[in-house]
């Protein structure tokens, strides 16, 4: 079966959350595209060179959930090149036999426009720092709220205002807002809305 779900957003909207647990209600694979543009950010060297030879172990580096490596996957993610060198990948695995769930920035809108259930999760900037900052230790974390604020709205207008795949709702997303929603409730609209279009 090919069938594809499309979760785009701003960061740390709740994306990985919603997008593992769709994965596992449904029997899924996940590909945390994300992932990628971190990878190809914290390698160094030509960043064009680096997306066209990522390895697996590039992509299981523990350092790729850090602040710099979400600053370090925008810049390059500005690179048209870069997102080329990575599109295939990403197709391939969008229309795999079995169900994807990819996401992303630009699933719903270039990676795979004809995926069957598109997805935007978002929610306020400052509940989206405050998440950032809680899972980067709260009081016990590296930067001060503000701080982390300052980068969410830094990375959210790179990734807004690029002219290559920039981040935007798709035109058939359903939206799902979890400023004010637990990540148990806003996996449950996940689901009910996958389990709808199956
Ligand atoms: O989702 P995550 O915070 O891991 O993404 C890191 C950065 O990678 C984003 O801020 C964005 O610049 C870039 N990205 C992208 N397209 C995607 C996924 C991520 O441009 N599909």
């Amino acid at each position: 079966m090919i069938f594809t779900v499309a979760i785009d957003g701003p960061a740390a909207a709740g994306k990985g959350t919603i997008s593992r647990a769709v994965a596992e209600a449904f029997g899924f694979a996940h590909l945390d595209t994300g992932a990628l543009y971190r990878a190809v950010g914290v390698k160094g060297g030509d960043p064009v060179e680096a997306a066209r030879s990522l390895t697996p172990e590039d992509l299981s580096r523990d350092d790729l959930r850090s602040l710099e490596a979400g600053q370090a996957a925008s810049r390059v993610a500005v690179i048209p090149e870069v997102r080329a060198a990575l599109l295939d990948f990403q197709r391939r695995f969008a229309r795999r036999d079995g169900g994807a769930v990819l996401d992303g920035r630009d699933i719903g809108t270039v990676i795979c426009p004809e995926a069957e259930v598109k997805l935007f999760v978002t929610a306020s900037a400052d509940v989206r720092a405050r998440r950032r900052w809680l899972e980067l230790g709260g009081e016990a974390a590296p930067r001060a709220l503000a701080d982390v604020l300052a980068e969410v709205q830094e990375r959210d207008a790179r990734d807004m205002g690029r002219t290559d795949a920039p981040l935007r709702a798709a035109a058939d997303a359903q939206v799902i807002d979890t400023s004010a929603l637990t990540s148990a409730e806003a996996i449950a609209q996940a689901v009910a809305l996958v389990a709808k279009a199956l």
